[in-house]
């Protein structure tokens, strides 16, 4: 008999993860729960083992053949984006935009320092095309009027000044928001509610709200060129707006932005097409997702398709990564379930009454999966992707250690890796590898800097844990 599986309990076929939070959410279940749940070792996921470097010693990878330390350090282009180095900064809400969605100090300080600390470049957080795209963290970032050019050439030119690159994530939320937080519905290709943010049904997007969407995306690269960015990089992972077009789990759509895999990346061809006319060959690079853990989601035939079709259209470069916020720890894997900290932080849980919260903390683990493994989780995937596009690939998620950067490049397993938790530890993580002084991240990936991402700017708070 086939079977779900919800963290370490299987169950039958016709029972969905989505059924299962529905009953889970029962009085009996919720009785049940209450006799505290998460102590069970059978219930609890298992730790990761320390040294666990997955895929790449699954394959066999464990010398550095070929390739020296060095190498990872030598400069290269991507359509004329100077890269100081293999080592990229991945897309990381920072929390210090100011009321108009515009980066203050503060924030321009931060890139500042990654940009002393040897990145080979920088890629922003995900700055929404319109408001009511921004994601649920404190003081976001948007750009959505010409005003604001001189504000965000502020940041590039401080960026420039260290000899480093910077590049726009340009990015809608779709319905991975809150409408308490934009003020707006949320929107989504079809109405189907996510598992994660379940207060808002999201409204489905008219054939004239794809179109305003589309040209929305391309006004925000316009801008972005004029305000000098070296590129942008289209948010198309994670679950948000053009990750739900992409994954058949969210897009159910019968006209021509559903369906087949042509329809449903229709609206990045279009993106691309419309952008090629206005900016030329300004480098547009991608983000997405090469697979999660829905049922009928996306997995890594289709997204190898998807990388085809991407090189088709003239994409620059494709970052990959993998889950939705429904997959619980998928996109940013941690090591154990800190059911204290969530509830304590999460928007889920923090403002419920306290036996309510305690309730729903001791079902966490029911609930929410872990994944593993929590090192390289995305180098296989990024290989296989590698073999059928000529255009570069980089790699994120969970990539913490530089020999294993070494073998990364070296296998031939992407052209360059990012990083997002060990960049907010250690600004200056490239030049402590490039001169011996760490062999690794001090990042444990716990995951405190995103629960709390909401309430507070991001940094490294693993003091809260
Ligand atoms: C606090 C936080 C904020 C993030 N914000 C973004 C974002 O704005 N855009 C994006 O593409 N990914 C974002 N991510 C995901 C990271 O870019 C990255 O894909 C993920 O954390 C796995 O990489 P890591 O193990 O190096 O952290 C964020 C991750 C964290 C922890
Ligand atoms: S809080 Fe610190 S240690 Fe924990 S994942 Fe974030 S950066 Fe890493």
């Amino acid at each position: 008999m086939k079977a779900n599986r919800i963290g370490k309990m299987v169950f039958p076929e016709t029972m969905t993860r989505r059924d299962f939070v529905k009953y889970s959410s029962s009085a009996a279940v919720g009785l049940w729960s209450m006799a505290n749940l998460s102590s069970c070792s059978f219930l609890k996921p298992s730790l990761v083992k320390e040294g666990y470097r997955a895929c790449i010693h699954q394959n066999g990878i464990l010398s550095v053949p070929g390739l020296k330390a060095s190498q990872i350090f030598e400069s290269s282009t991507i359509n004329g984006i100077q890269f100081k180095n293999r080592i990229i900064r991945s897309g990381t809400v920072l929390g210090l935009g100011d009321k108009a969605g515009r980066p203050t100090p503060d924030s321009i300080a931060k890139h500042v320092a990654l940009a002393q600390g040897g990145v080979g470049a920088i890629i922003t957080e995900g700055i929404a095309v319109r408001h009511d795209g921004i994601h649920i963290g404190i003081n976001p970032l948007w750009f959505d009027d010409d005003e604001d050019i001189a504000d965000y050439q502020n940041l590039t030119a401080a960026v420039h000044e260290h000899n480093t690159s910077i590049i726009m994530q340009v990015f809608h939320a779709g319905r991975q928001t809150r409408s308490l937080v934009t003020g707006a519905p949320t929107i989504a290709p079809s109405a189907i509610r996510d598992g994660f943010y379940v207060e808002d049904m999201p409204k489905e997007l008219t054939e004239i709200g794809i179109e305003t969407v589309i040209e929305n995306f391309v006004s925000a690269i316009e801008r972005a060129r004029k305000a000098q960015f070296d590129g942008v990089q289209l948010m198309a992972g994670h679950g948000y707006l053009l990750s739900e077009f992409l994954s058949p789990s969210m897009n159910r759509r019968e006209d021509r932005w559903g369906g087949s895999t042509e329809n449903r990346f229709r609206i990045i061809r279009e993106i691309y097409t419309k952008a090629r006319q206005r900016v030329g060959t300004f480098p547009i690079l991608i983000k997405m997702n090469a697979y999660d853990f829905q049922n009928d989601g996306m997995r890594l035939d289709e997204s190898i398709r998807i990388a085809g079709l991407l090189e088709e259209v003239g994409c620059d470069a494709i970052e990959i990564s993998c889950g939705v916020m429904e997959d619980g720890f998928a996109t940013i894997r941690i090591p154990e379930l800190l059911t204290g900290p969530i509830s304590e932080y999460s928007f889920r849980l923090r403002d419920k009454p306290f036996i309510i919260k305690e309730m729903m903390a001791s079902m966490l683990p029911l609930v929410v999966t872990l994944h593993e493994p929590i090192y390289n989780y995305n180098v296989c995937a990024a290989g296989e992707i590698k073999k059928h596009v000529r255009i570069p690939v980089i790699v994120v998620g969970g990539i913490r250690d530089m020999e294993d950067i070494q073998r990364i490049i070296a296998f031939n397993m992407a052209d360059y890796v990012a990083m997002s938790r060990p960049f907010l530890i250690e600004p200056d993580i490239v030049n402590s590898f490039k001169e011996g002084q760490q062999p690794a991240s001090e990042c444990v990936s716990c995951g405190m800097c995103m629960f709390c991402l909401d309430q507070m700017p991001v940094e490294c708070h693993r003091d809260l844990l």
